[in-house]
């Protein structure tokens, strides 16, 4: 599939089998999410622009490479706030624009309640977290909002996706590149979403397993 990477590294796999396991408590679970996001944020960020500079070292002076970029990470809320951290260690100077979208239980539609994007989005990459891309709706949702501002570069950065979540954001825009550490197909028929519009096998509810609550279902 073009412009989807998949990571595939042993340690991402048992990460993700301690990540899916309905045992595993919100202080793990969060560890563990914020570990993935490293790995999976590292390999999303082998392209990003550097510029030469001059650094003296106690030895010598020597021409070194530094990233050259405005970026902003977009965290989805809720469950987009266990990838900001660690993307904010990859990326101290990086910006932040918290987005929060809800999904109707109903309809599955996202539903926007927050926007902390600025009116022009021109000069930025754009790094798009949310751990759970389960219809496309609500990733979707907020790639429409950065390419309104003028947004040229989005990465989106998932843990779980689904076939259809994929498709779902290419259809509309085929330039984004997608990183995650697993692709769910286990609903049958090559279909990675239930028809509660779970991700199967996934690891249910991201956001209740990372805060603690117990809200829908
Ligand atoms: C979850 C998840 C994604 C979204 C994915 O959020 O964190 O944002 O669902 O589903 P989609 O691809 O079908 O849009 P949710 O709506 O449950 O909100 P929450 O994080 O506040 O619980
Ligand atoms: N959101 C989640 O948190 N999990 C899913 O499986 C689907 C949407």
């Amino acid at each position: 599939m073009k412009n989807v990477y998949l990571i595939d590294h042993p340690l991402v796999k048992h990460k993700l089998a301690l990540l899916r396991d309905v045992a595993t408590k919100k202080c793990l679970f969060r560890d563990l999410l914020g570990e993935l996001t490293t790995i999976v944020g590292v390999e999303a960020m082998k392209n990003l622009p550097t510029k030469k500079v001059s650094v003296k070292t106690p030895v010598v002076t020597c021409e070194q490479e530094v990233v050259d970029a405005k970026i902003a990470i977009i965290p989805i809320l809720r469950a987009g706030l266990g990838m900001e951290e660690a993307l904010v260690h990859l990326l101290p100077f990086a910006d932040v624009y918290h987005v929060g979208i809800e999904r109707d239980e109903g309809s599955l539609k996202p539903k926007e309640y927050y926007c902390k994007i600025p009116k022009s989005c021109a000069d930025i990459i754009a790094i798009v977290a949310d751990p759970m891309l389960a219809t496309g709706g609500s990733a979707e949702a907020v790639i429409q909002m950065l390419t309104d501002r003028g947004c040229k570069t989005i990465i989106m950065l998932s843990i779980i996706a689904s076939p259809e979540g994929i498709n779902a954001i290419h259809k509309k825009h085929k330039g984004v590149k997608i990183y995650t550490a697993a692709i769910d197909t286990g609903a049958g028929g090559g279909k990675g979403l239930n028809e509660k519009g779970y991700i199967v096998p996934g690891l249910g509810d991201a956001g209740d397993r990372l805060f603690g609550t117990r809200c829908k279902g």
